[in-house]
Parts: structure tokens; C-alpha cells; sequence
């Protein structure tokens, strides 16, 4: 007798396993015969006075299950049908409503940045070189005019690949300067964007990954001033027609003379008097004379060619564009960060 109301029970389950509903009425049926208030899985509760004691657990148990099975599978029939249903039923279709917008990305800031800049020198004929990030040190630092023991290697705190002293994570994009001279002769005017990387500590103003624009010219007869005209074009277009720069006088390995250009941004409002500490005026490149050295180690001849160069740092172009307090925000990629580009395209 106890074996047989297992059995039943068994049995049940196995063909509440196997129902299929066609339409709304079948699965109300199904509704009504196993989870009504009437349903036929609520008389099988009172076997359990039948079953011998050691056994009630068990039956108790199993009853329990079959009552899960039961509402398990109206859930299924029930959004089977809602599914097919959807797919049949036209009536409810309007084929004169707008469709549901995409979901379109947007551009991260820095591309948004270094896109301008790149469009900005392409409309005076400098063509987009790019080149490797993992490097070797002849080409970042010695073509460079920065031999082993030059100090000035301490200037950028570099990134050495893992049991290497040649192979690093580029510090500037001016090695691809040394990339694109050792492979064309002048005429030569190319814009080198692309990312770079500093053993830096990570804070507000700094990270140990940025990206620069790398700018080269070389061919014969280029002038400092032809250097300044083009930089003043420059600021000009990024920063509006009324720009004004100033070159300031600096050092850098490859270049000689070497110059510091700011724009000025004056200081009436808060924001200007934050980003220019005050003075007016806002560093934003570095640039000079192609030093003959890097020519000649480039297998460009000095006595024949001369050239300028330049390097514009761009997270600090797009925060002050921007208005972004923190660099570290440009790397996290949070969607809530990003998503707010989306109109800046
Ligand atoms: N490579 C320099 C840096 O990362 C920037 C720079 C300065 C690039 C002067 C140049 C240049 O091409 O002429 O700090």
C-alpha cells in the first residue's frame, strides 16, 4: 500500500513533466487541476496518515517536490505561450511607430581630442605615422640623442620589459620619429599619434599611461619661424582664432634650440586661474630644432636638411576641454564617465 501512493506520486510528477499547453485555456486547465484550490495534488496530503512513520518524512518530502515540479512547469507553459503568442498575435503591431533608438557608443574624450588635432594637421599636409609601443631603446632613447649615460634618461622613469635593458614601453612618440626618418628620406611631414607610458605615481594629474601627438617636419631650408607659424596655426584652430602663444626657451635631447609653447587663457574666470596656476598662461607642447645628431643617426644628412618637431601631451588638452578634475577618469572606463561624450561627437 505505501509503495503504491510513492508510485502515484512518481507517476504524477512524470506526467506534469510532460504537459504541453496550446492556447490560454489549456493552461488554465493546467492551472486548475494542479495548483487550484480544488487541484488533485491536495488529497494525496492526506495519505500520509497510511504511510508507515519511518516512511511519512520521505512521502512529505516527495509530496513537497511535486508540488514545485507542478508550479515549476506552470511557469514554463505560461511564458512558452506568452513567447509564441507575442510572435503570432499582428494585431497589437504598429507598423507607423518610430523604431526603439539604438544603442550607439560614444568616443572617448582623448580620441575626441587627438581626432581635432589630427584633422587640424592634416589640413596642412601632415600625414598619420604610427608605430610600435613596446619599443627598444635605440630607437626611443639613443636615435634620440640620448645615449646610456645621459641624465636626461632620468627625466621619463621608463617601463623595461621583464628581464630586458633594451625593450621598454615607449616613454614618447617621439621614437617614432626615429621610425619614420630611418625609413624615408625628406621631404618628411608626418603626425605621430599614440599612447605612451611612465613609471609614475598614479594621482589627479598623472598616470603611467597617456597619449601624445608627435609632430615632424624635415626638409630643406625649415626655419624656426616656419616652426612658430605652424604652432600658432595650430593653437589658433584648437583653441580659437583670437589665440595667442609664447614660446619659451627649454631642453630637450633631440632638439636645439628647444622651446615650451603656452597659449594664453587669461585668468577672469575661476577655471583659467586654476589651469594656469594663476598666470594666464597654459602649458601645452614641447618643441624645437631637430638636433643634427638625430638626423645624422637617422641617416638623414644635417648638412642638407634641417627640421622641427613637437610633442602635445593629450589628456591635458581634453581635461581643460572638458573640464575633468581627475586623469584617472579617463582610464576607468565607466560607462556613467563616458556616455556623457556621447553629444561631443
Ligand atoms: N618627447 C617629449 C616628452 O615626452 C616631448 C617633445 C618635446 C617632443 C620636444 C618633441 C620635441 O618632438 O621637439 O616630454
Amino acid at each position: 500500500m505505501a509503495q503504491d501512493v510513492f508510485d502515484d506520486v512518481k507517476d504524477m510528477m512524470d506526467s506534469i513533466k510532460m504537459e504541453t499547453v496550446s492556447d490560454a485555456d489549456a493552461l488554465e486547465a493546467f492551472r486548475i487541476k494542479y495548483l487550484g484550490t480544488k487541484n488533485i495534488i491536495k488529497p494525496l496530503f492526506g495519505q500520509i496518515r497510511n504511510v508507515p512513520n519511518e516512511k511519512k518524512k520521505e512521502f512529505g518530502q516527495l509530496l513537497n517536490e511535486l508540488k514545485g515540479v507542478a508550479e515549476g512547469k506552470y511557469t514554463e507553459l505560461k511564458n512558452d505561450l506568452g513567447g509564441s503568442n507575442k510572435k503570432k498575435n499582428f494585431d497589437d503591431l504598429d507598423l507607423t511607430a518610430p523604431p526603439k533608438s539604438l544603442r550607439v557608443g560614444s568616443r572617448h574624450p582623448v580620441s575626441l581630442v587627438m581626432n581635432r588635432m589630427i584633422e587640424i594637421f592634416g589640413r596642412i599636409g601632415f600625414e598619420v605615422a604610427e608605430d610600435r609601443e613596446i619599443e627598444d631603446d635605440w630607437h626611443n632613447f639613443t636615435a634620440m640623442n640620448t645615449p646610456e649615460d645621459h641624465p636626461a634618461r632620468d627625466m621619463q622613469d621608463t617601463f623595461y620589459l621583464l628581464n630586458s635593458t633594451s625593450q621598454l614601453l615607449r616613454t614618447h612618440t617621439s621614437s617614432v620619429q626615429a621610425r619614420t626618418m630611418t625609413k624615408m628620406q625628406p621631404p618628411i611631414r608626418i603626425i605621430a599619434p599614440g599612447r605612451v607610458y611612465r613609471n609614475e605615481t598614479i594621482s589627479a594629474r598623472s598616470h603611467c599611461q597617456f597619449h601624445q601627438v608627435e609632430g615632424l617636419y624635415v626638409d630643406e631650408n625649415v626655419s624656426f619661424a616656419d616652426m612658430k607659424q605652424t604652432l600658432l596655426y595650430f593653437a589658433k584652430e584648437l583653441y580659437g582664432s583670437k589665440t595667442e602663444i609664447r614660446l619659451r626657451p627649454s631642453y630637450f635631447p633631440f632638439t636645439e634650440p628647444s622651446a615650451e609653447m603656452d597659449v594664453f587663457m587669461g585668468t577672469a574666470d575661476e577655471k583659467s586661474k586654476r589651469l594656469t596656476k594663476g598666470t594666464g598662461w597654459l602649458e601645452v607642447l614641447g618643441c624645437g630644432m631637430i638636433d643634427p645628431a638625430v638626423l645624422d643617426n637617422c641617416g638623414i644628412d644635417s648638412n642638407k636638411y634641417s627640421g622641427y618637431a613637437f610633442g602635445i601631451g593629450i589628456e591635458r588638452s581634453a581635461m581643460q576641454k572638458y573640464d575633468i578634475s581627475d586623469i584617472r577618469l579617463l582610464f576607468e572606463n565607466d560607462v556613467r564617465f563616458l556616455e556623457q561624450f556621447k553629444s561631443a561627437i
